[in-house]
Protein backbone atom coordinates (compact mmCIF):
# COMPACT_ATOMS: atom_id res chain seq x y z
CA UNK A 1 0.00 0.00 0.00
CA UNK A 2 1.58 3.63 -1.11
CA UNK A 3 1.16 6.26 0.51
CA UNK A 4 -1.12 5.92 3.04
CA UNK A 5 -2.39 9.46 4.35
CA UNK A 6 -4.76 9.35 6.76
CA UNK A 7 -2.07 8.57 9.75
CA UNK A 8 -4.12 7.55 12.62
CA UNK A 9 -3.74 10.55 15.41
CA UNK A 10 -0.80 9.51 17.32
CA UNK A 11 -1.88 9.25 20.86
CA UNK A 12 1.49 10.80 22.15
CA UNK A 13 2.59 13.42 19.60
CA UNK A 14 2.98 16.72 21.08
CA UNK A 15 2.76 18.84 18.49
CA UNK A 16 0.84 19.20 14.79
CA UNK A 17 -0.85 15.73 15.30
CA UNK A 18 -4.79 17.17 15.47
CA UNK A 19 -4.90 18.23 11.46
CA UNK A 20 -8.70 18.73 11.50
CA UNK A 21 -12.30 18.53 13.76
CA UNK A 22 -11.53 19.99 17.39
CA UNK A 23 -8.12 21.44 16.58
CA UNK A 24 -5.45 20.71 18.82
CA UNK A 25 -7.75 19.86 21.80
CA UNK A 26 -5.23 18.96 24.34
CA UNK A 27 -8.32 18.55 26.67
CA UNK A 28 -11.77 17.44 25.72
CA UNK A 29 -14.80 16.37 28.04
CA UNK A 30 -17.96 15.04 26.96
CA UNK A 31 -20.61 14.23 29.09
CA UNK A 32 -18.40 14.01 32.10
CA UNK A 33 -20.19 12.87 35.55
CA UNK A 34 -18.83 12.12 38.48
CA UNK A 35 -20.79 11.07 41.19
CA UNK A 36 -19.30 10.48 44.60
CA UNK A 37 -20.98 8.27 47.02
CA UNK A 38 -21.86 9.63 50.37
CA UNK A 39 -23.33 7.61 53.43
CA UNK A 40 -26.32 5.80 51.48
CA UNK A 41 -26.86 8.83 48.91
CA UNK A 42 -24.96 10.05 45.95
CA UNK A 43 -23.35 13.52 45.57
CA UNK A 44 -23.44 14.15 41.99
CA UNK A 45 -20.24 16.76 41.95
CA UNK A 46 -20.11 17.01 38.04
CA UNK A 47 -23.27 16.75 36.21
CA UNK A 48 -22.62 16.53 32.24
CA UNK A 49 -19.55 18.60 31.19
CA UNK A 50 -18.57 19.27 28.17
CA UNK A 51 -15.31 21.30 27.54
CA UNK A 52 -12.34 21.89 25.48
CA UNK A 53 -9.12 23.36 25.99
CA UNK A 54 -6.84 23.75 23.09
CA UNK A 55 -3.29 23.88 23.08
CA UNK A 56 -1.60 26.84 24.49
CA UNK A 57 -4.55 28.41 25.96
CA UNK A 58 -4.49 30.22 29.56
CA UNK A 59 -8.10 29.14 31.08
CA UNK A 60 -9.67 30.02 34.26
CA UNK A 61 -12.38 27.73 35.84
CA UNK A 62 -14.38 29.86 37.59
CA UNK A 63 -17.47 28.71 40.19
CA UNK A 64 -18.58 29.12 43.41
CA UNK A 65 -17.15 26.66 46.20
CA UNK A 66 -18.69 23.15 45.44
CA UNK A 67 -19.92 23.46 42.05
CA UNK A 68 -17.21 20.90 40.89
CA UNK A 69 -14.07 22.80 39.91
CA UNK A 70 -11.44 20.83 42.05
CA UNK A 71 -13.79 17.19 40.95
CA UNK A 72 -13.26 18.95 36.83
CA UNK A 73 -9.00 19.57 37.65
CA UNK A 74 -8.76 16.06 39.33
CA UNK A 75 -10.36 13.96 36.23
CA UNK A 76 -8.62 15.79 33.41
CA UNK A 77 -5.57 15.47 36.09
CA UNK A 78 -6.10 11.61 36.11
CA UNK A 79 -6.36 12.01 39.91
CA UNK A 80 -9.78 10.53 39.56
CA UNK A 81 -12.04 8.80 36.76
CA UNK A 82 -15.54 9.99 35.64
CA UNK A 83 -18.97 7.98 36.51
CA UNK A 84 -19.52 8.80 32.70
CA UNK A 85 -18.50 10.35 29.92
CA UNK A 86 -14.93 10.95 28.03
CA UNK A 87 -12.27 12.67 29.04
CA UNK A 88 -9.34 13.01 26.70
CA UNK A 89 -5.80 14.21 27.73
CA UNK A 90 -3.23 15.04 24.86
CA UNK A 91 -5.33 12.44 22.92
CA UNK A 92 -5.84 9.59 25.46
CA UNK A 93 -9.01 8.69 26.23
CA UNK A 94 -8.17 8.64 30.79
CA UNK A 95 -10.88 6.16 30.71
CA UNK A 96 -9.61 3.11 28.88
CA UNK A 97 -5.86 3.61 30.01
CA UNK A 98 -4.20 1.29 32.42
CA UNK A 99 -3.05 2.51 35.85
CA UNK A 100 0.05 2.38 34.78
CA UNK A 101 -0.45 4.22 31.83
CA UNK A 102 -2.64 6.99 33.46
CA UNK A 103 0.58 7.15 36.03
CA UNK A 104 3.26 7.71 32.87
CA UNK A 105 0.71 10.14 31.08
CA UNK A 106 0.74 12.14 34.44
CA UNK A 107 4.79 12.32 34.75
CA UNK A 108 5.22 13.25 31.00
CA UNK A 109 2.63 15.33 30.40
CA UNK A 110 0.84 17.22 33.26
CA UNK A 111 2.03 19.30 36.14
CA UNK A 112 -0.95 19.56 38.83
CA UNK A 113 -0.73 22.38 41.59
CA UNK A 114 -2.77 21.20 44.15
CA UNK A 115 -5.13 23.08 46.34
CA UNK A 116 -3.37 21.37 49.74
CA UNK A 117 0.19 21.37 48.15
CA UNK A 118 1.00 17.82 48.90
CA UNK A 119 4.20 18.68 49.88
CA UNK A 120 6.53 16.05 50.86
CA UNK A 121 7.06 16.74 54.96
CA UNK A 122 10.84 15.39 55.18
CA UNK A 123 11.97 16.70 51.75
CA UNK A 124 13.87 20.52 51.56
CA UNK A 125 12.32 22.74 48.92
CA UNK A 126 14.83 22.01 46.28
CA UNK A 127 14.35 18.21 47.10
CA UNK A 128 10.72 18.54 46.95
CA UNK A 129 11.18 20.49 43.49
CA UNK A 130 13.90 17.77 42.34
CA UNK A 131 10.82 14.86 43.10
CA UNK A 132 9.71 14.60 39.92
CA UNK A 133 12.54 14.70 37.73
CA UNK A 134 14.31 12.12 39.65
CA UNK A 135 10.98 9.79 38.51
CA UNK A 136 11.04 10.46 35.30
CA UNK A 137 14.87 9.23 35.77
CA UNK A 138 15.92 11.53 32.38
CA UNK A 139 18.43 13.66 33.46
CA UNK A 140 21.61 13.67 35.12
CA UNK A 141 22.43 15.10 38.72
CA UNK A 142 24.11 17.92 37.37
CA UNK A 143 21.24 19.09 34.73
CA UNK A 144 18.44 17.96 37.44
CA UNK A 145 20.59 21.01 39.95
CA UNK A 146 20.29 23.52 37.31
CA UNK A 147 16.56 22.73 36.15
CA UNK A 148 15.71 23.42 39.55
CA UNK A 149 17.82 26.19 40.44
CA UNK A 150 16.37 27.68 37.57
CA UNK A 151 13.07 27.51 38.81
CA UNK A 152 13.30 28.06 42.30
CA UNK A 153 14.59 31.71 41.23
CA UNK A 154 11.96 32.00 38.92
CA UNK A 155 9.26 31.26 41.99
CA UNK A 156 11.56 33.77 44.67
CA UNK A 157 12.65 30.94 46.68
CA UNK A 158 16.34 30.68 46.38
CA UNK A 159 16.93 31.48 50.45
CA UNK A 160 15.23 28.61 51.07
CA UNK A 161 16.22 26.12 49.05
CA UNK A 162 17.00 24.19 52.40
CA UNK A 163 14.18 24.75 54.43
CA UNK A 164 11.17 22.06 54.82
CA UNK A 165 7.82 22.69 54.06
CA UNK A 166 7.10 22.93 58.13
CA UNK A 167 9.61 25.80 58.19
CA UNK A 168 7.90 28.15 55.40
CA UNK A 169 4.90 30.43 55.17
CA UNK A 170 1.75 29.08 52.83
CA UNK A 171 2.44 31.39 50.09
CA UNK A 172 6.25 30.19 49.77
CA UNK A 173 4.74 26.86 50.53
CA UNK A 174 2.24 27.46 47.49
CA UNK A 175 5.32 28.63 45.49
CA UNK A 176 7.44 25.52 46.06
CA UNK A 177 3.87 23.23 44.40
CA UNK A 178 4.15 25.68 41.59
CA UNK A 179 7.59 25.29 40.79
CA UNK A 180 7.54 21.20 41.33
CA UNK A 181 4.32 21.59 38.62
CA UNK A 182 6.44 23.30 36.53
CA UNK A 183 9.88 22.04 36.39
CA UNK A 184 9.54 19.12 34.26
CA UNK A 185 7.99 21.86 32.07
CA UNK A 186 5.00 19.87 31.32
CA UNK A 187 2.31 20.55 28.33
CA UNK A 188 -0.80 20.83 30.84
CA UNK A 189 -0.20 22.31 34.06
CA UNK A 190 -3.61 22.23 36.26
CA UNK A 191 -3.93 24.64 38.74
CA UNK A 192 -6.43 24.47 41.78
CA UNK A 193 -6.66 27.87 43.25
CA UNK A 194 -2.72 28.42 42.62
CA UNK A 195 -3.40 31.98 44.48
CA UNK A 196 -5.60 31.47 47.42
CA UNK A 197 -2.88 31.71 49.44
CA UNK A 198 -0.83 34.51 48.63
CA UNK A 199 -1.32 38.11 49.01
CA UNK A 200 -1.97 40.31 45.67
CA UNK A 201 1.19 40.95 45.22
CA UNK A 202 2.56 37.19 45.35
CA UNK A 203 -0.53 36.37 43.02
CA UNK A 204 0.34 38.77 40.93
CA UNK A 205 3.72 37.46 40.31
CA UNK A 206 2.61 33.85 39.99
CA UNK A 207 0.31 34.31 37.37
CA UNK A 208 2.76 36.86 35.63
CA UNK A 209 5.10 33.45 35.84
CA UNK A 210 2.62 31.03 34.45
CA UNK A 211 1.81 33.21 31.87
CA UNK A 212 5.17 33.80 31.05
CA UNK A 213 5.56 29.85 30.25
CA UNK A 214 2.28 29.82 28.53
CA UNK A 215 4.31 32.25 26.03
CA UNK A 216 7.72 31.33 25.78
CA UNK A 217 7.02 27.17 26.14
CA UNK A 218 3.48 27.17 24.86
CA UNK A 219 2.12 25.90 27.74
CA UNK A 220 -0.99 25.15 28.20
CA UNK A 221 -3.12 26.20 31.40
CA UNK A 222 -5.92 25.41 33.13
CA UNK A 223 -6.48 26.88 36.71
CA UNK A 224 -9.48 27.47 39.30
CA UNK A 225 -9.89 30.69 40.94
CA UNK A 226 -12.47 32.87 42.73
CA UNK A 227 -10.54 35.72 42.01
CA UNK A 228 -12.14 38.16 39.47
CA UNK A 229 -8.61 40.07 39.32
CA UNK A 230 -6.86 37.13 38.27
CA UNK A 231 -9.65 35.80 35.90
CA UNK A 232 -8.71 39.09 33.75
CA UNK A 233 -5.29 37.36 33.30
CA UNK A 234 -6.94 34.20 31.24
CA UNK A 235 -7.57 33.96 27.61
CA UNK A 236 -10.90 32.79 28.48
CA UNK A 237 -12.94 32.06 32.13
CA UNK A 238 -15.20 28.65 32.29
CA UNK A 239 -17.66 29.12 34.66
CA UNK A 240 -18.80 26.08 36.28
CA UNK A 241 -21.88 26.30 38.58
CA UNK A 242 -23.73 22.85 40.91
CA UNK A 243 -21.60 20.79 38.68
CA UNK A 244 -22.28 22.14 35.12
CA UNK A 245 -20.45 24.28 32.27
CA UNK A 246 -22.49 27.63 32.13
CA UNK A 247 -21.92 29.73 28.67
CA UNK A 248 -19.25 27.24 27.14
CA UNK A 249 -19.28 29.21 24.29
CA UNK A 250 -19.53 32.78 25.25
CA UNK A 251 -17.47 32.15 28.20
CA UNK A 252 -14.97 35.12 28.03
CA UNK A 253 -13.22 37.02 30.55
N1 LIG B 1 -14.63 12.67 48.01
C1 LIG B 1 -15.83 13.21 48.01
N2 LIG B 1 -16.89 12.55 48.55
C2 LIG B 1 -18.13 13.08 48.54
N3 LIG B 1 -18.42 14.29 48.01
C3 LIG B 1 -17.42 14.99 47.47
C4 LIG B 1 -16.08 14.51 47.44
N4 LIG B 1 -15.31 15.44 46.84
C5 LIG B 1 -16.12 16.45 46.52
N5 LIG B 1 -17.40 16.20 46.89
C6 LIG B 1 -18.57 17.06 46.66
O1 LIG B 1 -18.62 17.36 45.28
C7 LIG B 1 -19.00 18.71 45.08
C8 LIG B 1 -17.95 19.44 44.28
O2 LIG B 1 -16.76 19.55 45.07
P1 LIG B 1 -15.43 20.24 44.54
O3 LIG B 1 -14.40 19.98 45.56
O4 LIG B 1 -15.17 19.80 43.16
O5 LIG B 1 -15.88 21.78 44.53
P2 LIG B 1 -15.00 23.09 44.28
O6 LIG B 1 -15.67 23.87 43.21
O7 LIG B 1 -13.59 22.71 44.06
O8 LIG B 1 -15.13 23.89 45.65
P3 LIG B 1 -14.08 24.86 46.40
O9 LIG B 1 -14.14 26.18 45.69
O10 LIG B 1 -14.63 24.95 47.79
O11 LIG B 1 -12.71 24.22 46.37
C9 LIG B 1 -19.26 19.29 46.46
O12 LIG B 1 -20.63 19.21 46.73
C10 LIG B 1 -18.48 18.37 47.38
O13 LIG B 1 -19.05 18.33 48.65
MG1 LIG C 1 -11.82 23.06 45.12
Amino acid sequence: MPSKTETPSSPTGASGSAASGAQSALVELVGAKKDYPLGRTVVSALRGVDLVVRRGEFVALAGPSGSGKTTLLNLVGCVDVATAGTVRVDGHDTGRLSEKALTQLRLEALGFIFQSFNLIAVLDVFQNIEFPLLLQGKLGKGERAERVRSIVEKVGLTQQMKQRPAELSGGQRQRVAIARALVTRPRLVLADEPTANLDSETGERIIDLMRELNHTEGTTFLFSTHDPKIMTHADRVVHIADGRVLDAAAGHA
